[in-house]
């Protein structure tokens, strides 16, 4: 069987991601309805050889969609999701809107893929954020062997995360400092170029910033784990494409750094890159424009009890985002539609 399938967004850095991976993939698509904002009148997206005209999305853009993948921003999911859940389409939502609501699944496929399940709820299942996503790509396994007590990850975060527009912004301004101009800063608050900021989404009451509590909510929830503690410190860096996370765990059995990358080598869409004598270990370089979550520089961190370091990297644009979210498609498909 086939399926009808529409993409809102699909002319932003995530949704152009999914159509291509809906392609590369061979997702059984049997119509593909491009969604996105007035501002993209005339445009059009290109799937297996055809060029497809991009519509404005509107209340009835969902009607005879199966699968419809979200990826416009929190408010268009908060508008959109539930109407296009109404009008039949499985809803995969790439937004932070739903993340959190106890009855809609929020799946990782290497982690929980029988949560896709619960989207008979309310029609909808969210996609993690991007640095959760890798988070616990990589850690699911080694929770599985030795229990996670708790996580302390800092994040390197690339621009694409935010949208295209920040990747415009990046090249210009750097394109525009060794030119001996000025860099404008629109999309972030500070130059980004030649820069860092602890600073991703917006701050909260508690000290930390939303993309620092979203990976400690979702650990918790993506892992069906309450217990784990988690303690985020989330950056920005001037890298376009790819997050880097040095993650410090504490396991509740102790687990050596070999036990650690054995499992690793084993689990599904990991790959161990951990040989620093011949300088190899995680970079997003090596992780943009693939789908595996790269682990390296596996340690023991002696600091404590039973205590593992490692590096985590990621394309966020593409398993971080879109390619998790086609997968979650593709189970739904081979087994719920
Ligand atoms: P558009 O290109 O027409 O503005 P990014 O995350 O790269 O910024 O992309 C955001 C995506 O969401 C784009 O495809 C954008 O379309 C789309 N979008 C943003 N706001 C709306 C809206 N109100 N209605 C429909 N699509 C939207």
């Amino acid at each position: 069987r086939k399926f009808n399938v529409a993409v809102a967004g699909a002319t932003g850095a995530v949704g152009t991601q999914m159509v291509q991976c809906l392609e590369e993939r061979n997702f059984p698509v049997e119509l593909l309805r491009p969604l996105a904002s007035e501002r993209s009148l005339g445009k059009s997206v290109s799937f297996h050889g055809q060029e497809i005209p991009v519509e404005v999305l509107n209340e009835n853009s969902f009607v005879g969609i199966d699968i419809a993948l979200f990826s416009a921003g929190g408010s268009v999911s908060l508008k959109y999701g539930p109407i296009a859940a109404a009008s039949g389409a499985v809803v995969v939502d790439n937004s932070s809107a739903f993340r959190m609501e106890p009855d809609i699944p929020l799946v990782v496929p290497e982690v929980n893929p029988d949560d896709i399940a619960l989207y008979k709820n309310r029609g909808i299942i969210a996609n993690p954020n991007c640095s959760t996503i890798q988070m616990v790509v990589a850690l699911k396994p080694i929770h599985d062997a030795a229990r996670l007590k708790r996580v302390v990850v800092s994040t390197y975060q690339a621009v694409s995360g935010t949208g295209q527009k920040a990747v415009t912004e990046l090249a210009a301004q750097v394109r525009a400092l060794l030119s001996g101009q000025e860099a404008e800063a629109k999309v972030y608050p500070y130059r980004i170029a030649f820069n860092v900021f602890p600073h991703i989404d917006v701050f909260l009451e508690n000290g930390f910033t939303k993309e620092e509590m979203k990976m400690v909510n979702e650990t918790k929830k993506i892992m069906g784990d309450d217990s784990i503690r988690v303690c985020a410190t989330t950056a920005r860096v001037p890298v376009f494409y790819g997050h880097s996370e040095a993650v410090n765990i504490e396991t509740e059995r102790k687990i050596s750094p070999d036990d650690v990358r054995a499992l690793l080598a084993q689990a599904p869409g990991v790959k161990v890159v951990d040989d620093p004598a011949n300088r190899l270990y995680p970079m997003p370089l090596d992780a943009a424009g693939q789908d595996l979550t790269l682990v390296g520089r596996i340690r023991q961190d002696t600091s404590v009890e039973n205590g593992i370091v490692l590096w985590i990297v990621a394309d966020n644009i593409r398993k971080g985002a879109a390619t998790n979210a086609v997968q979650i498609a593709e189970i739904l498909a081979e087994k719920y539609l």
